[in-house]
């Protein structure tokens, strides 16, 4: 149990003993000065028993039997405040040293999630639009793995659309295909740099060259259908890409079970149809085939006409597209009967999670809707969509280069590199590729997610990379800078023994981030996590400003803060794993 939970039952015992209630609630103290717990519940329950509330919580810490755990006292105006004794703090942090978790207790039932984060889509290049997704997955993967909850991982390639079209049409004409369409030559060696030249050239195209824009539509479903030699083409080119994509997902630190991909879910899209058919829930409207997922309340019309005459609709709820006019699939498409497919080959799910672009949250709803309507998921399994918000730049506006066009994951990394390399020769450390790239994608992650994850945040590196403050690299400094004290001595730890205000807030940053696991497993975001590690380091940090650990003439004493850095750097090192953030061996 932690100890808010066991002062909480210690104040619910004498409250009901003298007839008060259980309504007790403890939280960490907001004046962490005065005291470590605080109890604001006497306000509430003196109005019910027409008390004042310094008179009931008076009562209630008169009643509290002697113990050797916690000092209460009450406060004005009736206020309950708790301080940890130190024995019992020196105690617990044994304990915690000892414990493999330190201080997260795993779930009584253990959840089975399928996490669906990544995204990347095949022939185009990864650039920073797709880089909170495996940020933010492979955090929460962590996080729930943490907890015991089994997760499998996919990275849910996007390769069963328009794009793969726009780019064979593409390098079709430019001759680069010739050896599949005109059987002439040898097979091709298909570049990466011609990929990335192929497609944005094939989608700018698109929206003045109308000829070519149906050509591409067209060979999208030829290889929607597997028509040669559309569908070898479009193979070929899947491959040079997903491999890309593997090594850029391998140096973000996101790590899959599952790499499948839209065009995985193909073998279940005739029976997903027909189980929207058999279940009268589809029909043909303007030759698609569609759903209509709205609720009473949804898509009523207003005294607002559009440009077609037509009333706008309030609270509009689209329909779920199925198959298009010329039957091509499309994105709701392969995502219900990827839903299909793992609900098939994968027993027991209890949640399918999307950490997904918020802007994407009409979709998802959409989706989710027809797959419970059509019973593709059970009504027990929770769809959840995790949206997060845009990466912006300094300008407020989604992160772009100084040119204006999208910023290449290529980019980000090498500007990680050069900027941590920098800060660190600075520092008067030798950067290495590897060391600057731990420092980078540090400062970059943590960036990320001490934000909530909903919200928009402004992607500012110079920030981000700072040594001091609530940055990523200080997180790595405090640890590394544990490390180096502990290869100064030889001396083994020993029993913890809280004495100095500084140990006591170490003791209580600690308590207070194994909370914030909890939080960020309810809110699926890890901003808890960074500022209750960063908080922690923090008080470290005061800690060995105000004492001198290796100097120490009292061995007890220095066995005991030894131990103590010992146990800072666990929870540290956790926390850092759970992010997903490295830790380099110097700063
Ligand atoms: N490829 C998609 C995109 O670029 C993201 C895929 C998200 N996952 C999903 N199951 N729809 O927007």
């Amino acid at each position: 149990m932690n100890l808010q939970s066991e002062v909480e039952s210690i104040l619910k015992k004498v409250g009901s003993s003298l007839g008060y209630g259980e309504d007790f609630v403890v939280s960490f103290s907001n004046r962490p000065e005065l005291s470590d717990f605080q109890s604001n519940s006497c306000f509430a329950i003196s109005k019910r028993h027409s008390k004042k509330p310094l008179e009931l919580a008076t009562e209630i810490v008169n009643n509290i039997p002697q113990n050797t755990k916690y000092e209460f006292s009450a406060e004005n105006p009736g206020f309950i405040n708790i301080r940890i004794k130190n024995g019992y703090l020196s105690k617990k942090a044994q304990e915690l040293l000892e414990d493999n978790l330190v201080g997260v207790e795993k779930n009584k039932k253990r959840k089975k999630v399928l996490m669906d984060y990544g995204g990347a889509n095949v022939a185009k290049e990864l650039h920073v639009g797709h880089l909170r997704s495996p940020i933010i997955g492979e955090a929460l993967n962590r996080l729930y793995k943490l907890f015991g909850d089994e997760v499998i991982a996919d990275a849910h390639l996007g390769d069963w659309g328009l794009q793969m079209g726009l780019t064979i049409a593409q390098l079709q004409e430019e001759g680069v295909l010739d050896y599949y369409f005109k059987g002439a030559g040898k097979e091709p060696i298909i570049t990466l740099e011609m990929l990335n030249i192929a497609y944005p050239k094939a989608s700018k195209r698109k929206n003045f060259d109308e000829e070519f824009k149906q050509k591409a539509s067209e060979i999208t479903l030829y290889i929607q259908q597997k028509k040669e030699p559309y569908y070898s083409a479009y193979k070929k080119i899947r491959e040079v890409s997903v491999k890309e994509i593997e090594k850029n997902y391998n140096e973000l630190n996101a790590n899959f079970d599952l790499f499948l991909g839209e065009s995985d879910a193909e073998a279940y899209i005739e029976k997903t149809i027909k189980i929207f058919e058999d279940k009268k829930l589809a029909y043909e409207s303007e030759g698609a085939l569609i759903v209509d997922v709205a609720k009473d309340g949804e898509n009523m019309p207003s005294d607002k006409l559009d440009e077609n005459g037509q009333p706008y609709l309030l609270n509009p709820m689209p329909p779920v597209i199925l198959k298009k006019q010329n039957g091509a699939d499309v994105y709701a498409t392969t995502d219900i009967a990827t839903i299909l497919m793992r609900n098939e080959t994968i027993k027991d799910l209890d949640e399918i999670i999307y950490v997904v672009d918020g802007r994407q949250s009409s979709h998802f709803e959409r989706v989710f809707r027809a797959c419970k309507m059509a019973g593709i998921s059970p009504a027990e399994q929770e769809l959840l969509h995790v949206g997060f918000g845009t990466m912006n730049g300094k300008d407020g506006k989604p992160f772009k280069t100084r040119e204006g066009t999208t910023v290449k994951l290529a980019d980000v990394v090498n500007l990680l590199i050069e900027k941590a390399s920098e800060k660190l020769r600075s520092n008067g450390v030798k950067p290495s590729r590897e060391l600057a790239l731990k420092i980078g994608l540090g400062a970059m992650r943590f960036g990320d997610l001490s934000n909530t994850v909903t919200k928009d945040y402004v992607f500012d590196l110079d920030k981000f990379l700072s040594f001091e403050g609530k940055t990523g690299p200080y997180i790595q400094y405090t640890v590394a800078r544990i490390n180096s004290i502990m290869a100064k001595t030889n001396c083994q730890g020993g029993e913890i023994k809280i004495e100095s205000d500084e140990e006591r807030k170490i003791l209580i940053s600690l308590l207070k981030l194994i909370g914030a696991y909890q939080v960020c497993y309810k809110e699926n975001s890890l901003n808890t996590l960074c500022s209750a590690s960063y908080d922690l380091a923090s008080a470290f940090s005061t800690f060995y400003n105000n004492h001198h650990i290796l100097n120490e003439k009292k061995v007890e004493r220095k066995k005991s803060y030894l131990s103590l850095c010992e146990l800072v750097k666990k929870a540290l090192v956790q926390a850092l794993y759970v992010l997903a953030i490295d830790i380099p061996d110097r700063m």
